[in-house]
C-alpha cells in the first residue's frame, strides 16, 4: 500500500515586498592610525614599495579590547539613523566577518541585544572579503521573499587580531572596521541580481587555520590556569603566530584581476544598464593595483567615481565596500540614488558582484 499525505499539501506562503533597496549605510573607522613607518618597523619593506605595490597609506587598527561587536554596534547605529528607521524595527541581522572569535556563537545575536533588537533572527556569514554583497543578496531575497522587512547588513573585521606582524606578504595590507547597510522593501528596484560563485581548487590560497596543537603546548608551558577561552588569548605565550592569516599573494592577485572584470560586467547585464550608467564602482579595497587592473579590463569611462578608500583604511575584508560607500556618500563623491557596481572577492575564493542604488 502507498502512503497517503493527510492533508492536501497546500501550505500559506509568506509575500515579501515587490523590491528591496539600501535605505541607510554606516561606517567606523578604529582611532590608531597605523603608517607605513610604524609597517616598516615590523618587517624589511619600505614606504615607497608599500605604496607602490598596495597604495596603502595608513590603515586603522582597533584597540585590544575594541571587539569585532563593538565596531559593528558603532556601524549599525549612523546607518540606522540615515535609513529613519529604530533598531526595534530590524526583522533580521546579518554579520559578514572572519574575525568573531568565537566558532561559536555567532557574533549576530550579541549585536542584535546591544541594539536593541533582541529577538530577532541574526546570524554570521563566512564569505571572507566578498562578505558584505553576499549579505546583501541575502538581506535582499529575504525581504522580497517575506522572511523579514527591514535586515541590518554589517562587514566588519579586526584583521590585526589574526595577522602576523612580520610576514611581508600580509602585514602592510590588511586593517580593520566596521560597515552596515539597512535593507528593506522599495517601490521600484534598488538592488539588481547578485553575480555570485566560489572557486574550491584554490581553497587555500588565502586562509587562517588555528594550530590548536601548537597554541596548547605553548599555552602548557606558560604560568596559565584553565584553557584558552578564545582566539584572543591565542596572545599568551606569543602563540597567534600559529593561527595567523596566510595568503599566496600572486595566484589571489591574478585571479582577482582576471576574474572579476567578467564578473562585473555580468552583474552589469543583469542589472539591464552598462558601464556608463554608473555613479560609482565600489570594488573591494583588496589592494589599488587590483583596482586599477580592474578598471583596464573593464573599460570603466573616465568619469566615473572609483572607491579609493583603501589608501587611508587599508583591507578591511567584509568591511571595506560599505567603508568606502558610506566615505564617498558622506564627501559628496557620488549622489544619492545613484547607482553603484559593487564586487566583493576573497578567500574561498568566493566573489559576489551588484548593482545598487545608493541610499
Ligand atoms: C602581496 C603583494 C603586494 C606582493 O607583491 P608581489 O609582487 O607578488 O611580491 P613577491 O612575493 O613576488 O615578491 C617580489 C619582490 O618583492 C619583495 N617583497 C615582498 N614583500 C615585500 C615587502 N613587504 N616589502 C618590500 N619588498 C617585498 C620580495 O622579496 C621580492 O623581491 P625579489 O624580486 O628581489 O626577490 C601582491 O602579491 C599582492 O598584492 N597580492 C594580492 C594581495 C591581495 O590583494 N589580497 C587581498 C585579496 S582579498
Amino acid at each position: 500500500m502507498t502512503l497517503q499525505p493527510k492533508g492536501t499539501g497546500q501550505l500559506a506562503s509568506s509575500d515579501g515586498a515587490r523590491h528591496s533597496r539600501i535605505h541607510g549605510v554606516g561606517g567606523y573607522r578604529p582611532e590608531r592610525v597605523i603608517t607605513n613607518e610604524e609597517v616598516c618597523t615590523w618587517i624589511d619593506s619600505s614606504d615607497e614599495w608599500i605604496r607602490q605595490r598596495s597604495g596603502v597609506v595608513t590603515r586603522r587598527w582597533a584597540a585590544e579590547h575594541e571587539s569585532v561587536v563593538d565596531m559593528a554596534e558603532a556601524a549599525a547605529r549612523p546607518a540606522l539613523e540615515m535609513a529613519g528607521i529604530s533598531a526595534a524595527q530590524l526583522s533580521a541581522i546579518v554579520v559578514a566577518t572572519v574575525t568573531h572569535p568565537f566558532q561559536t556563537p555567532a557574533a549576530a545575536p550579541l549585536l542584535a541585544t546591544r541594539l536593541g533588537a533582541d529577538g530577532v533572527p541574526a546570524f554570521d556569514v563566512s564569505a571572507a572579503c566578498a562578505g558584505y554583497c553576499y549579505g546583501i543578496s541575502l538581506a535582499s531575497d529575504m525581504v522580497r521573499g517575506g522572511s523579514a522587512e527591514y535586515v541590518l547588513v554589517i562587514g566588519v573585521e579586526k584583521l590585526s587580531s589574526i595577522t602576523d606582524k612580520h610576514d611581508r606578504g600580509t602585514s602592510f595590507i590588511l586593517a580593520d572596521g566596521a560597515g552596515a547597510a539597512v535593507v528593506g522593501p522599495s517601490d521600484t528596484p534598488g538592488i539588481g541580481p547578485t553575480v555570485w560563485g566560489s572557486d574550491g581548487t584554490n581553497w587555500e590560497t588565502i586562509s587562517q587555520r588555528v594550530g590548536w596543537d601548537e597554541i596548547l603546548r605553548r599555552w602548557d608551558q606558560e604560568e596559565t590556569t584553565g584553557q584558552p577561552q578564545d582566539w584572543s588569548d591565542l596572545e599568551v605565550a606569543g602563540a597567534r603566530e600559529a593561527s595567523t592569516l596566510k595568503m599566496a599573494g600572486q595566484t589571489v592577485f591574478r585571479w582577482a584581476v582576471w576574474s572579476m572584470a567578467p564578473v562585473c560586467q555580468q552583474a552589469l547585464d543583469k542589472a539591464g544598464i552598462t558601464a556608463a550608467d554608473l555613479d560609482a564602482f565600489i570594488p573591494h579595497q583588496a589592494n589599488m593595483r587590483i583596482i586599477d587592473a580592474m578598471l583596464k579590463q573593464l573599460k570603466l569611462p573616465d568619469d566615473i567615481p572609483v572607491a579609493r578608500d583603501i589608501a587611508e583604511t587599508g583591507n578591511t575584508s567584509a568591511a571595506s565596500i560599505p567603508l568606502a560607500t558610506e566615505r564617498m556618500l558622506r564627501e559628496g563623491e557620488v549622489p544619492r540614488g545613484g547607482l553603484a557596481l559593487q564586487v566583493g572577492f576573497g578567500a574561498g575564493l568566493v566573489f559576489a558582484a551588484q548593482v545598487v542604488v545608493l541610499p
